[in-house]
């Protein structure tokens, strides 16, 4: 399976799957060279996702995870009518598990600027439930700081602090943490939102999907057989394996370098 992200933010979903479906193989893609996706507009998220989409693809996997939430809200449509594979994002497995959490009907989200503006979670949520009400929150600070060296600093958690205090002042009741670098900062958020509020994470919600679609499709590999697991970076590869083992938590052996132009070479 293919699974790419902007960075490592993606390792948090390819974890879940990796314990998930131990027999599987998976590629994952990290496009640090482009890294952050948030800040940009969505045409050209858009267009880098379709790239690595058409390269992952060109590999050879039988799915491919968007593992990146900014990705999803600019492409998943886009890569889902141009691959030939299923296509997997993290926005419909959150959106779904946030509707049936929610005991007042009051969902806040936090995510990217680009994620915000993109809307996506609002129109999920009002499909399944209209009911509901949607409180977004853009978080252009906490990539670049759960990237850095030391994510568990007091700068993190006053950035934390920051966005949570619109979402307690709307009284939710579940909160959508729509990108996949948060949970690696998870108690953060759950000291400052407190056990009263439901946090709801990309990467348990993905990886059940990503399990169910093999499943139903009958595409699974044999349960007896080990899965084995690559790692490609449009960045430095040294940067990549220190770094990704934190969201991993898995050992990462060897990272290899791909060039940005054998990505649009794909497209
Ligand atoms: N991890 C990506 C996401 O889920 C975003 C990080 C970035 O801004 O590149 O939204």
């Amino acid at each position: 399976m293919g699974v790419f992200d902007s960075g490592v933010g993606g390792l948090t979903v390819l974890h879940e799957c990796l314990v998930t479906l131990p027999h599987e193989d998976f590629l994952y893609l990290g496009d640090h060279a482009r890294l952050p996706y948030g800040p940009r507009p969505l045409d050209e998220v858009r267009r880098f996702a379709r790239e690595i989409g058409a390269f992952l693809e060109a590999q050879g996997v039988k799915l491919v995870v968007a593992a990146c939430n900014t990705a999803t809200s600019a492409a998943l449509p886009q890569l889902q009518e141009e691959l030939a594979v299923p296509v997997v994002g993290v926005i419909t497995p959150e959106a779904h598990a946030a509707v049936q959490a929610t005991r007042n009907r009051r969902v806040g989200l936090l995510a990217t600027e680009a994620t915000v503006e993109a809307g996506r979670y609002a129109e999920l949520v009002r499909t399944l439930d209209a009911g509901v009400e949607v409180f977004s929150v853009a978080c252009p600070r906490l990539v670049p700081l759960i990237e850095s060296d030391d994510p568990f600093t007091a700068e993190t958690t006053e950035a934390v602090r920051e966005y949570a205090m619109p979402l307690k002042a709307a009284g939710v009741d579940t909160v959508i943490l729509g990108c996949t670098h948060y949970p690696l900062v998870r108690p953060i958020f759950q000291r400052v939102f407190g056990r009263d509020v439901t946090l709801v994470f990309s990467a348990e919600e993905t990886a059940r999907e990503v399990a169910e679609t093999l499943a139903r499709k009958g595409f699974e590999n044999d349960a007896s057989r080990q899965g084995g697991y690559r790692f490609l970076t449009t960045g430095d590869p040294d940067v990549f394996r220190t770094m990704g083992a934190r969201f991993l938590q898995l050992p990462i052996p060897a990272v290899e370098r791909i060039e940005l132009a054998e990505l649009t070479a794909a497209a």
